[in-house]
């Protein structure tokens, strides 16, 4: 019998903040501030895939040959401790690319995709439905920089959480401390498959968060046209310029951006005045050793880990047990 089955969404962020209030706030702290999400509008999405294209932007490719090495493993080491049916959490599913590689691997009943877009979700679970018309698929529209807590009912027994592409690295680390505790409240006594970057030589981090088609530098700089969208702001991106730099004591690349000369920018109901040079802080990206995320991840009550990484120690996968 042929199984007819379309994803089903749900929309969960009634208690989100106001953007515009988030981002009225940011602008007005003493070294202005832009949260990471604020990136990803349209064009910030496409940006950014094409960031992973990018010869310098190591990353991705490099988690995608670790899974590709290593999924027999991760699966068996799942089905060992946690058998069949399982339901994958994707957090931060996009366009569901990564999970649908591990689909055929791993034994999965239901698939849950999450996502600040629930319009992407839209596009690319319908795709992905027809691809796998067996398993069960729902996406969810939420925004869990700030909490990871889904509606009652959609996790039915031990869930695997699956945060790849070293997207905790943008958290610092207390509060990627609390996104893996909430995580682990989630799987219900399942797991966790998640990606980290890891430390590395200083040139290789700095061209990948500033390469030299300036690919990163738009990314970064189209973030004022996504806020003037939302706050109604009259930012000019001629006015600012891209800045990447790595922070060896706080292991993270920061990115913000400077102002070529005095700037003033207003938006409905505040104003704020820039002098040359000064920075708007735009991004975190911390950079973990092997041992200190296995470290975090048992504060968060993680146990059982395991970790593959490629020849180089560059990117880790780890894998662990609520
Ligand atoms: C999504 N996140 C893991 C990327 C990173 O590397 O921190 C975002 C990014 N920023 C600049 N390049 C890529």
């Amino acid at each position: 019998m042929a199984i007819d089955r379309s994803p089903l969404f749900v929309h969960a962020d009634a208690a989100a903040l106001d953007p515009r209030d988030e981002l009225a706030a940011g602008l007005l702290q003493p070294v202005a501030a832009l949260a990471p999400k604020y990136f990803y509008d349209r064009l910030g999405s496409a940006l950014f895939a094409a960031i992973t294209e990018l010869p310098e932007y190591y990353p991705t490719r490099t988690e995608a040959a670790i899974f590709e090495r290593h999924l027999g493993d991760i699966a068996q080491a799942l089905r060992l401790r946690l058998g069949a049916g399982l339901t994958l959490i994707d957090l931060g599913a996009g366009d569901s690319a990564k999970a649908a590689r591990l689909f055929p691997a791993l034994p999965l009943a239901r698939y849950l995709a999450v996502d600040i877009s629930e319009a992407f979700l839209q596009h690319s679970l319908q795709a992905l439905q027809r691809r796998f018309p067996a398993l069960e698929m729902v996406g969810l529209g939420l925004d869990f920089s700030q909490r990871l807590l889904l509606p009652a009912g959609l996790v039915r027994g031990p869930a695997l959480v699956f945060y790849p592409g070293s997207s905790i690295g943008n958290f610092a680390p207390a509060d990627a401390l609390r996104l893996l505790r909430e995580a682990r409240e989630l799987a219900a006594g399942g797991g966790l498959l998640i990606g980290v970057d890891l430390l590395k030589p200083e040139p290789v981090l700095q061209a990948a968060y500033d390469d030299a088609l300036g690919v990163t530098a738009a990314f970064n700089l189209n973030v004022l046209r996504h806020v003037n969208r939302l706050l109604g702001s009259d930012f000019e991106v001629a006015d600012w310029c891209h800045v990447a730099r790595f922070d060896a004591r706080a292991s993270r690349v920061e990115m913000h951006l400077q102002a070529r000369h005095d700037v003033a920018v207003c938006w409905p109901g505040g104003q704020r005045r820039f002098v040359a040079g000064e920075r708007i802080h735009t991004e975190n990206s911390y950079k973990w050793g092997v041992h200190e995320f296995e470290a975090l991840l048992r504060d968060a009550g993680w146990r059982d880990l395991r970790c593959w990484t490629d020849p180089r120690d560059w990117f880790g996968v780890f894998l662990a047990f609520a």
